[in-house]
């Protein structure tokens, strides 16, 4: 029951016993995970000496043989997790010269004797977490040379000692994970032995802050460059904390998930080479301008959720000094997602000379009204993207922006945004790339709204109660780099011809869960507003749900880019023949949820030639010769993805055929018909006597 594919033989979760005998003999990977083995008797992988990999993970295996190395010489990989191993002695292992990983995390080993891994000169990765381990030592005397991974996290080592770690004499370990330990003792020099060492994982571990302290000394002259602590009950921290840390390069420094509360002045002032720090998930009461002192090469800093979020009737709010982050020259990317800060100040973030990316989603309770003053502090930051939604902002007072010359993206979705847009609220965004605004209370626009920022190419209005949009001269106007607007979700019922005139680049125009049927109406005062006249470029088109009962003739034409079109959810009948003849590179068509009945060459044809996914279900189709024959040998023949089509495509007239699929209406029967009917009928379709075509059984 194994698969096999080229050389891979997969036999997981068969409940095997035994090994199974008939296998191409030529295999180099074996997967026997989630069986029920108990052992790997070696006899039985005589017939598969080209394996190279071996997983037998997930069974039940206690013991296990030294000749089964012996009998797979090209073994480099074998994985032995989540088994009953207890013992390995120096002969488990000893022939199995040519691993490179070996994973026994998730056995029973309580305890290592001598030296089973003494032969194992090519393993980089080996994994004994999960084990009942009271110790690190896993042989005598140097050896292991070449590993690069050791990880013992979850086990129940004690105390890290010099001795215990020895025989890491040579190696260069890119990682240590000595997580989820009880750990209480980190002894002299236990560092000193290990060859080099370049990331220490010490998570979940209850280190408190003394136990952390002694740890930094221990790492002092080490190559360690990645500590992680997080998860340890590091309640605060002082100068000393990681002072031990003067005498390395540590460049990363994982916090998180420690209940931090307070970060004393200089706790970071011995790690000038850190460029990542992670300080998500505290509750830090207060920074001060000296809480971060001697960061002078962070890159990177995440505050995310890592201030104190008491309920506010304790009116306990963290606070941020002005001038807190003065030190840190070469920040570029910040995140303070998800805190409960009151507001800015004007020096917050002062001194952030090289900050790019803020992030500050969800971080101020009382940042209801944005003013000139609140981005100040921001003056000489070369910021390129900021990130403000939910934050419960009702009002952007003129010239809130004005600081940030540089940026490119800024994003104010998700807030309570209420007010005219006059355009001096961008005032200064010379480079603005994108504005997103979806998700606000209520947005009146003017002829200037975007005045003072033609930079624009993105800009999104979703679900913002937008006034005035058939205000004239259009608001959009000189927005002539523009390829995304989104005006979706806003109950639109009047606009001007004029509305995106001039917007030659725009690719995507979302106009969806508007009102705009009546502008498309022949019966419509002056006509039908053809608002799409001159969008030579655009891709994408979105009409769905708009009332749409009517589609004018001409309002399609020159749109010789479309890709997609979606005028799903309306009530589209009849449409006119050709409207879609400039739309031959259409490769997505939505026309689900209307009241179309028949479906023609003349209208459809062009459409469909290169169309890669058509969705016309739950449409009333009437299953005749003249309405659907056509469509129904185009089916046949087309690769065009139709999804549902035996299930949602089905016959609402003549009655007698009410609900059944379309797909099956037979029409051989028209086919004789239909020279005649172009010769003689033309225009007479409902003369045309429809000769009973037959469903397939
Ligand atoms: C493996 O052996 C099978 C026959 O058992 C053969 O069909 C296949 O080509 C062989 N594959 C390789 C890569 O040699
Ligand atoms: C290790 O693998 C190589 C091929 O990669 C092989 O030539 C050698 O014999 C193997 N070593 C042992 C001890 O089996
Ligand atoms: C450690 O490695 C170096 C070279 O990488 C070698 O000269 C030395 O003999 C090794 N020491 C031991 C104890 O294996
Ligand atoms: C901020 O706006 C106020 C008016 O609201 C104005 O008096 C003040 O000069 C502006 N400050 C700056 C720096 O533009
Ligand atoms: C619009 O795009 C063109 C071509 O990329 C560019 O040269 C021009 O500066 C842009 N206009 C504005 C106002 O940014
Ligand atoms: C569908 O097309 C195939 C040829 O591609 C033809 O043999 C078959 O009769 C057609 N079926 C119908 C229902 O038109």
């Amino acid at each position: 029951q194994c698969t096999v594919r080229y050389n891979v033989a997969d036999c997981s979760h068969l409940k095997l016993t035994h090994i199974p005998d008939d296998l191409p003999s030529n295999i180099t990977v074996l997967n026997l995970t989630h069986n029920q083995l108990r052992r790997l008797p070696p006899t039985n992988f005589t017939r598969y000496s080209q394996l190279a990999i071996l997983d037998a993970g997930f069974n039940s295996i206690s013991k296990l043989e030294p000749e089964l190395c012996q009998i797979l010489p090209l073994l480099k990989v074998l994985n032995l997790q989540h088994n009953e191993l207890s013992q390995i002695s120096d002969q488990t292992f000893v022939f199995c010269t040519n691993l490179t990983e070996l994973d026994l995390m998730s056995n029973s080993i309580h305890k290592i004797k001598s030296n089973p891994f003494k032969n194992q000169k090519n393993l980089i990765k080996l994994d004994l977490s999960h084990n009942g381990l009271s110790s690190t030592k896993l042989g005598t005397g140097v050896q292991l040379e070449n590993l690069q991974e050791l990880l013992l996290a979850k086990n129940k080592i004690l105390a890290l000692r010099s001795e215990e770690l020895e025989f890491l004499g040579n190696s260069s370990l890119r990682k240590l994970d000595l997580s989820s330990n009880p750990l209480k003792e980190f002894s002299p020099g236990c560092f000193q032995t290990i060859g080099k060492l370049f990331a220490l994982l010490l998570n979940n571990a209850q280190l408190n802050p003394h136990l952390t302290e002694k740890l930094c000394w221990e790492l002092s002259n080490t190559s360690i460059q990645n500590l992680s602590l997080a998860n340890n009950q590091l309640l605060a921290t002082s100068e000393s904390t990681f002072s031990g840390l003067k005498w390395t390069n540590l460049t990363q420094l994982d916090l998180s998930y420690n209940n931090l509360h307070d970060v004393g002045n200089g706790s970071f002032s011995y790690l000038p080479s850190l460029r990542y720090l992670s300080l998500e998930y505290n509750n830090i009461q207060r920074l001060s301008p000296r809480s971060f002192y001697g960061l002078s090469n962070l890159r990177y800093l995440s505050l995310k959720r890592a201030f104190t979020k008491q309920s506010v009737s304790l009116a306990s709010h963290p606070n941020i000094d002005d001038f807190s982050f003065q030190w840190l020259k070469y920040l570029e990317y910040l995140n303070m997602d998800d805190n409960n800060i009151p507001s800015t100040k004007s020096n917050t973030f002062t001194g952030l000379v090289s900050l790019k990316y803020l992030s500050l989603s969800k971080t101020f309770t009382s940042l209801q009204t944005l003013t000139n003053e609140t981005f100040v502090s921001l003056a000489h930051s070369p910021l390129l993207t900021l990130n403000l939604t939910k934050n419960h902002i009702s009002k952007i007072a003129n010239g809130t922006f004005s600081w940030l010359g540089q940026l490119r993206i800024l994003d104010l979705g998700l807030n309570e945004i209420e007010q005219k847009l006059s355009g001096q609220e961008w005032r200064g965004l010379r480079n603005i790339f994108e504005i997103y605004l979806s998700y606000n209370k209520y947005l009146q626009l003017s002829t200037s709204s975007f005045a003072l920022v033609p930079s624009l190419q993105r800009l999104m209005l979703r679900r913002v109660a937008l006034k005035n949009v058939d205000i004239s001269p259009s608001p959009f106007r000189p927005l002539r780099n523009l390829t995304i607007l989104d005006l979706s979700n806003n109950n639109i019922a009047n606009i001007n011809e004029d509305l995106l005139e001039g917007l030659e680049n725009l690719e995507i125009l979302d106009f969806q869960h508007n009102n705009l049927a009546r502008l498309w109406k022949r019966a419509n005062p002056g006509g039908p507003v053809n608002f799409l006249k001159g969008l030579s470029h655009l891709h994408i088109l979105n009409l769905e749900s708009n009332g749409l009962d009517e589609i004018p003739v001409g309002v399609f034409k020159n749109l010789f880019e479309l890709k997609s079109i979606n005028l799903g959810l309306n009530n589209l009948n009849k449409l006119e023949p050709f409207i879609f003849d400039d739309q031959t590179s259409l490769r997505s068509l939505n026309l689900q949820k209307n009241l179309i009945t028949s479906v023609e060459k003349d209208v459809f044809g062009p459409p469909f030639q290169n169309l890669n996914s058509l969705d016309m279900r739950f449409n009333p189709f009437d299953c005749t010769c003249e309405s659907i024959s056509w469509f129904v040998n185009w089916i046949n023949q087309t690769h065009t993805n139709i999804s549902e089509l035996s299930t949602h495509y089905l016959c609402n007239t003549p009655h007698h055929y009410y609900g059944f699929p379309l797909k099956l209406f037979d029409t051989s029967s028209c086919k004789d018909s239909a020279p005649f009917e172009n010769l003689y009928f033309q225009g007479h379709h409902h003369h045309h006597h429809w000769s009973h075509p037959q469903f397939e059984k």
